[in-house]
């Protein structure tokens, strides 16, 4: 079809999203590097990935693991090398896979040397890169901004007499974007990726780079309740998130993307069920993929209820509203929130597999859901994470190791090495590996390869259209059903049972896979099993 051959990687293509410090091990140190990325790049490509986005692997004292840059150039000792990254990158290449970087715009390390630089007095060459205010009279912080990290967004600098803002750590300053120094410094950052064959980037938080150029005090949370609710939520983040210019800025790092053929900018940005919010980041219809973000992350399939219902109309009105030159995602998953299996349950976790890679989207998958990995129960007095330290909710539980195989530390890292965070022990007492999975026709990591398969073989399931189904189609209560491809010749419709109990549909069609991989054949009408999805071709 036409539209294929136009249509760039990161529309067809599929994103594994790797944590480097828990892939693989290849030095025995227990924390995952990047030469263990390249020993395992087969296996991606066995799986049937395009394309691979990997968390911050540049130099940082790891206060928040990573995501606070110390050098924007450079790679973390334990990850490797500068060439080991060429080499992984070359290798990916050589499999026509793609590698994204993460980039954190929003702050750097207090490591990093501009900041030094910054700290040093009020009035060196540096001081404006960052946002330094004065105390109140009283020496009250400038505001009443807090981090998400908890605690006060500002932290004194005796030395310098003043307060430095601090989104998140405090040993994560916030660069100053309103200074053009700042934007060329990172432009280049990118650009020196770029040059080196990169093929995307992911950017952290980037509709928080804008701040209120006033400062102003943010509002008080109306829903807010002390004790119930995360102490970080207690104002309503008006004047230090998303605010005027921010559009504009996102144009201006696209731009640089630009210079380039064929790359992908992501954006992360809020955690929100309004599609609207979500479709205003793609920017003008004056680009083809318009001109700000290509895919800005849409993590509405982590807020909603996991039911029928709401992911329906949370999917029909995404639709609706996408603009013809934005494209949509999915994600269930990521280094910073539940893992779907744990949210889910096993059972669901299948209807997320074949929901996100049959829907109409560049579908995101987190290292280990397509095996079922689960969070991980992690003891607060061995909590790694920053945010589990500070405000009890920590991310240890879903960035354990890759579980590999059934020997000692699941194949992750060598028997003899004490791993970073705890590996799950289910990959020994119940076969949640890569290598238990594969000998098995009815794991879930078959069922990943089997839609993956399905996906790339199957313009329709890639690039089609989307159809909306509902009562009168025959969908019964507690099912979500839609059809791919309805304008196109190959034509597909999957029917997800949210529920637990059996449901008959008023329509069928020769089954191509149920998420139970028990049965294939002619229906004339469908009867869906209690958490079964199936992909039925009319
Ligand atoms: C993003 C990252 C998260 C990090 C934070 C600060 O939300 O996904 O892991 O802690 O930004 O950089």
């Amino acid at each position: 079809m036409t539209q294929s051959s136009s249509a760039p990687w990161w529309k067809k293509g599929i994103i594994y999203q790797i944590y480097p410090r828990s892939f693989m091990d290849s030095s025995g140190d227990g924390i995952g590097d990047l030469r263990g990325i390249a020993d395992r790049l087969n296996y991606l490509d066995w799986l049937g990935i395009d394309g691979v986005w990997l968390s911050p692997i540049y130099p940082s004292p790891m206060a928040d693991f990573g995501y606070d840059v110390a050098d924007y150039v450079g790679v973390h000792e334990t990850f490797g090398t500068l060439d080991d990254f060429d080499h992984l990158l070359s290798e990916a290449h050589a499999r026509e896979m793609k590698i994204i970087l993460d980039l954190v715009p929003n702050h750097t390390s207090s490591e990093h040397a501009w900041f030094k630089e910054s700290c040093s007095s009020s009035d060196n060459p540096k001081r404006n890169w960052y946002i330094w205010r004065d105390a109140q009279p009283n020496g009250d912080p400038p505001n009443n901004w807090l981090g998400y990290f908890g605690g006060s967004s500002w932290c004194w600098n005796e030395a310098s007499g003043q307060y430095y803002l601090h989104s998140f750590l405090k040993q994560q300053p916030d660069l100053n974007w309103h200074n053009p120094e700042v934007r060329k410094a990172i432009y280049d950052s990118i650009r020196f990726w770029l040059d080196r064959g990169v093929d995307g980037f992911r950017i952290d938080v980037i509709d928080r780079m804008i701040k209120d150029e006033q400062l102003r005090d943010n509002p008080l949370n109306p829903d807010y309740v002390e004790g119930r609710d995360n102490p970080t939520s207690k104002f309503l983040r008006v004047f230090s998130e998303n605010r005027p210019g921010i559009h504009e800025l996102i144009t201006e790092f696209r731009e640089v993307f630009d210079e380039y053929d064929d790359r992908v900018v992501i954006g992360e940005i809020a955690y929100s069920t309004d599609p609207g919010l979500i479709t205003g980041f793609y920017g003008e219809g004056t680009q083809p993929f318009g001109t700000e973000l290509h895919l800005p992350f849409n993590f509405a399939l982590i807020l909603l209820d996991w039911d029928a219902a709401p992911i329906k109309a949370f999917v029909d009105a995404y639709e609706a509203i996408m603009p013809p030159y934005g494209w949509p995602n999915y994600v269930v998953s990521n280094h910073d929130q539940t893992r779907i299996a744990t949210r889910v349950g096993d059972a669901q976790a299948r209807i997320a597999a074949m929901l996100i890679l049959t829907l109409r989207g560049t579908p995101f998958i987190y290292y280990g859901d397509e095996i079922g990995m689960r969070d991980v129960d992690i003891p607060p007095e061995q909590y790694q994470d920053p945010q589990g330290i500070n405000i009890g909710i920590s991310r240890d539980p879903e960035r354990t190791p890759m579980q590999w195989d059934d020997s000692a530390n699941a194949g992750f890292a060598p028997a003899a090495a004490k791993t970073w965070l705890p590996v799950a022990p289910n990959y020994a007492t119940e076969g949640v590996s890569v290598a238990a999975e594969k000998q098995d026709d009815h794991s879930m990591l078959t069922l990943y390869k089997r839609l993956i398969d399905l996906r790339r073989s199957n313009e329709a399931l890639a690039l089609g259209d989307y159809a909306q189904l509902d009562a009168q189609a025959g969908v019964p209560d507690g099912v979500y059903a839609y059809g791919r491809g309805f304008a196109s010749g190959d034509q597909y419709v999957i029917a997800l049972n949210f529920s637990d109990e059996t449901k008959h549909a008023g329509f069928g069609g020769e089954i191509v896979l149920s998420t139970h991989l028990d049965r294939d054949g002619a229906v004339e009408a469908l009867e869906l099993r209690p958490n079964e999805g199936v992909l039925l071709r009319r």
